[in-house]
């Protein structure tokens, strides 16, 4: 199959709504990284997104809609999720909901009685889901088990050929997928921290919202809450290694050719390492959560590297959700002298 890259004029934009009306999965940008689009209603094309991943059958996928009206007919909304939805929305924040009997597909829920929303803040993206007149499933545009794309460029290199088009809509500009909040719950709870920051939640929602990342232990044998959990995440080929700034010049020291560093600028310069042995996040936790799986991807695909050692952020606000997804990309392994 031949993908078609397609640009956001409003052309292209009807020709690949087009493609998914008939079935065909086409890649998509939102604020946070690129999704896979298919129809959520048409099995047959849910079932092409599975093949194009080799994503498990039993790790659900997020509903995304263009308009909060396209729940209706598969969840009802409690108050307390649409006080997130106006607050939130379009936005980096996935919400599960309970799903209306019958209404929404296995394959999407995994089998589960709940169903994950989205409204992702991406124009070409919602008139996309506008024109083809239904909510579309959005998992993360990576082949299963590597870093999620955040350009158009990270979807052709894992999905060339597989599916039949890629929107491009430039890098995104988060960087790290949204934040999943399980609302089917009595106390609501975080199953992936995002942009969206637990204490954000709890100032709308008024009530204790549980953060099930910062504590939980994610073993295989236990039934995790979000399916996705327990599977290796976000990993290159590569031996990953975290670092905190305070041990940068240890680290200097053991540094061989073979390795390289993604850190901010002014650790980079404190080691004093070459352009080609490092790769910038920048100064900012913004920055530095745009870049991370651009840097891994980066150095996954060079040959002759043996370990990236990434520098951990301070865990305040998006910095929670790099230091959770470094961590997993890093099988939790820690520099130490
Ligand atoms: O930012 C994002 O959310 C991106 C963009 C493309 O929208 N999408 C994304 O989808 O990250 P995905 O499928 O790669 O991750 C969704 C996560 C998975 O860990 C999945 O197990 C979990 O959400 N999930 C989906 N439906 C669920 C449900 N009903 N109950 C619990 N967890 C669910
Ligand atoms: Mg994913």
């Amino acid at each position: 199959m031949n993908t078609k890259i397609f640009k956001t004029t409003k052309n292209d934009i009807e020709e690949a709504s087009r493609l998914i009306s008939q079935g065909e999965v086409v890649a998509f940008p939102t604020e946070t990284v690129y999704g896979l689009g298919a129809d959520a209603t048409n099995e047959v094309a849910i079932k092409k997104v599975f093949i194009a991943k080799g994503r498990p059958a039993d790790n659900p996928l997020i509903m995304t809609v263009a308009d909060v009206s396209q729940l209706d007919k598969f969840v009802t909304v409690s108050e307390q999720a649409k006080k997130l939805m106006d607050k939130f929305w379009p936005g980096s924040l996935t919400i599960i909901l309970p799903i209306k009997v019958n209404q929404v597909s296995m394959m999407v829920t995994g089998g589960l009685q709940t169903v994950a929303f989205r409204l992702p803040d991406n124009d070409a993206t919602r008139e996309l889901i506008r024109n083809a007149g239904r909510p579309i499933v959005g998992p993360s545009a990576n082949t299963s088990g590597k870093p999620s794309p955040t350009t158009a460029q990270h979807v052709w290199h894992d999905m060339k050929n597989k599916i039949a088009g890629i929107v491009d809509d430039g890098p995104t500009q988060v960087g790290v997928e949204s934040t999943v909040v399980d609302m089917s719950v009595v106390t609501p709870i975080i199953l992936r921290p995002g942009a969206v920051t637990q204490q954000q939640l709890e100032e709308v929602l008024q009530v204790k919202v549980v953060d099930a990342t910062s504590t939980e232990s994610v073993a295989s044998d236990v039934t995790p809450k979000a399916p996705g959990m327990k599977y290796r995440h976000y990993a290159p080929d590569k031996n990953v290694v975290m670092f905190d700034e305070l041990d940068a010049l240890d680290l200097k020291h053991i540094l061989d050719l073979k390795d390289v560093v993604i850190a901010q600028d002014h650790v980079i310069d404190s080691m004093s390492l070459k352009n080609n042995q490092a790769w910038s996040l920048g100064e900012t936790l913004e920055t530095a959560t745009e870049q991370l799986f651009a840097g891994l991807r980066f150095y996954d695909d060079e040959p002759q590297i043996a370990t990236i050692y990434v520098q951990k952020m301070p865990p305040i606000g998006i910095g929670k959700a790099f230091n959770n997804r470094l961590g997993k990309a890093a099988g939790n392994q820690e520099f130490q002298f």
